[in-house]
């Protein structure tokens, strides 16, 4: 038996039910004093649910908590300060208009006469640099990034005296050096003696900072495994449940004529803010081009603006060498192109409509769907039932509303009916976030088979290892701007992290 006194944390029989759905079901979990600790699974494995229990935002049904070897009852985010655990969220909590320091010391009880903001920064600085954060403590919150903000997430909690840290899938908003800098922060964390738990679903991630590895499955335990004794392999068969292919199969792409030709293009985000700055870039018949970025660098607009979704304010846009600048989204479409938004449920389906009645969106003017202003119901009906087993729909049946499907099915829908339309370009935004593993697969297998059709494909991504092996070209884009773009064999992540950072590739004469 192992001395359960070196346990930081040791959660036992934790079960957390939500309305239809076991979160976590029983599970035991142990984290040693001084350890990363990996949390690892899928989407909807019950990784958040269970740290939000530690944290005290959420009560168990069922379960004991023990905290360095004493029991524990944390009922509220103040008994888990109290007891020396932090958690940074996936969405930060900070206050936009106030400094570092204010965030930090916000909701300390603490009276503010008594506070000395100079002795604070001081502390802070203190903390960032025994612990590389590098921050600036007076500056205000709206001017930093998202890696500075969690940052300042990490040194609040040191600030309170978390010795245990719990980091909810913190790499997701982060270049590839911002990840391996953080890594660092937690390596010189437990050397401190203190305790991290990293949740994760990231395979390679997880094997290369995690002592120990915890994997969830359905809101349970599927096995706790050493990092040293174990393969990306294995922890994605104790992740899915089976084999994984990490590989699609993706033959040589033989590219064909320019089917999307943008030139010099300019837009506005929602701010009315310059979202795109002269970007230019062409995609082929028979290619993906990969764009890559952190979430926010004009990823977004890029795509509305090829589809027609946002005004275009200088430049050009051709498909097939007829210019779509400015058309409607129906004339765009009529052009032959096709879009998967990131927004599956907002404008990629209409939930309240069945099955039958999404697969049809688009076709619903045309024979065999509709002759002489009738839709014909035998035709609706074969075309779904068609596509449902083709693209391997998970649903009860055609007549199903879409609102009752899961994100990989509604995922395979939207594709379904965007390649059975035969475009001739895909512009696919974030196409396999939030799916799982086996969805994942799927849908990239669609968009290969796409390109392979002699479809061009843009593929927006915030998945370096998705874009290196789907594309054939990378782009990458920064503040609205191509920084460059490169051919994905030749990519290594280290320059596309740098140019995702905003360091422009380094000249090789070439152009
Ligand atoms: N506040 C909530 N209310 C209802 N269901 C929830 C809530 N939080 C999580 N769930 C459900 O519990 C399951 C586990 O979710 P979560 O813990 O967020 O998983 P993970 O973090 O591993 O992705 C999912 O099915 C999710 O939909
Ligand atoms: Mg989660």
């Amino acid at each position: 038996m192992e001395d359960t006194s070196s346990f930081a944390i040791r959660m036992e029989g934790i079960t957390k039910r939500f309305p239809g759905v076991v979160a976590n079901n029983s599970i035991d979990f142990a984290v040693r004093q001084g350890e990363i600790h990996a949390l690892l699974g899928e989407n909807g494995a019950g990784k958040t649910t269970l740290m939000k229990i530690l944290a005290g935002l959420y009560q168990p049904d069922e379960g004991q908590i023990w905290i360095d070897g004493r029991a524990a009852s944390v009922h509220s985010p103040r008994d888990a300060i109290d007891l020396g655990i932090g958690m940074i969220h996936q969405h930060f909590m900070l206050v936009e208009s106030h400094t570092v320091a204010e965030n930090i010391i916000l909701g300390l009880d603490v009276p503010r006469f008594v506070l000395n903001l100079e002795k604070v920064e001081r502390e802070i600085a203190k903390l960032a640099d025994q612990y590389h954060l590098l921050v600036d403590p007076g500056a205000r919150i709206w001017q930093l990034s998202v890696g500075e903000q969690q940052r300042i997430e990490i040194l609040k909690a040191l600030y309170r005296g978390a010795r245990i840290l719990v980091m909810d899938e913190p790499t997701a908003v982060l270049t590839p050096q911002e990840a391996k800098q953080l890594f660092n922060t937690l390596r010189s964390m437990v050397a401190e003696g203190h305790t991290v738990v990293f949740i994760s679903h990231k395979l390679g991630e997880v094997m290369s900072v995690a002592d120990r590895i915890t994997v969830l499955r359905r809101g349970e335990v599927e096995a706790t495994v050493q990092a040293s004794e174990t393969s990306r392999q294995d922890l994605a068969r104790m992740m899915v449940g089976r084999e994984v292919l990490f590989r699609v199969g993706k033959r040589e792409s033989e590219p064909g004529d320019v089917v999307l030709e943008i030139d010099g293009l300019g837009a506005l985000n929602d701010k009315g803010l310059e979202a795109l700055r002269d970007v230019s870039l062409t995609v082929r018949h028979g290619e993906i081009l990969g764009v890559a970025g952190v979430a926010g660098n004009g990823q977004r607009e890029l795509a509305e603006a090829i589809v027609g979704l946002r005004p275009v304010t200088r430049g050009q846009i051709r498909v097939d060498g007829e210019g779509v600048t400015n058309r409607t989204p129906r004339e765009v479409m009529d052009r032959g192109v096709a879009y998967i938004p990131a927004d599956r449920i907002g404008s990629g389906l209409v939930v309240n409509l069945s099955v039958a009645e999404n697969l049809i969106l688009k076709c619903y003017r045309d024979p065999p769907i509709c002759n002489w202003f009738f839709l014909d119901g035998d035709a609706i009906s074969g075309h779904a039932q068609e596509l449902v087993r083709a693209y391997d729909v998970m649903t009860p049946g055609i007549e199903t509303r879409t609102r009752l499907l899961s994100g990989g099915n509604l995922q395979k829908l939207i594709l379904a009916r965007e390649i059975s339309s035969k475009p001739a370009l895909m512009v696919s935004v974030y196409p396999t976030r939030g799916l799982d593993v086996g969805a994942t697969e799927a849908v990239r297998r669609l968009l290969l088979e796409q390109r392979d059709a002699g479809g061009g494909i843009l593929l927006i991504s915030e998945d370096l290892d998705e874009l290196l092996s789907m594309s054939d070209r990378i782009a990458v884009l920064y503040e609205g701007r191509i920084m460059g773009i490169v051919e994905s064999q030749e990519a290594r992540v280290e320059a596309l992290g740098l140019m995702m950072a905003g360091t422009a590739p380094e000249e090789d004469g070439g152009e």
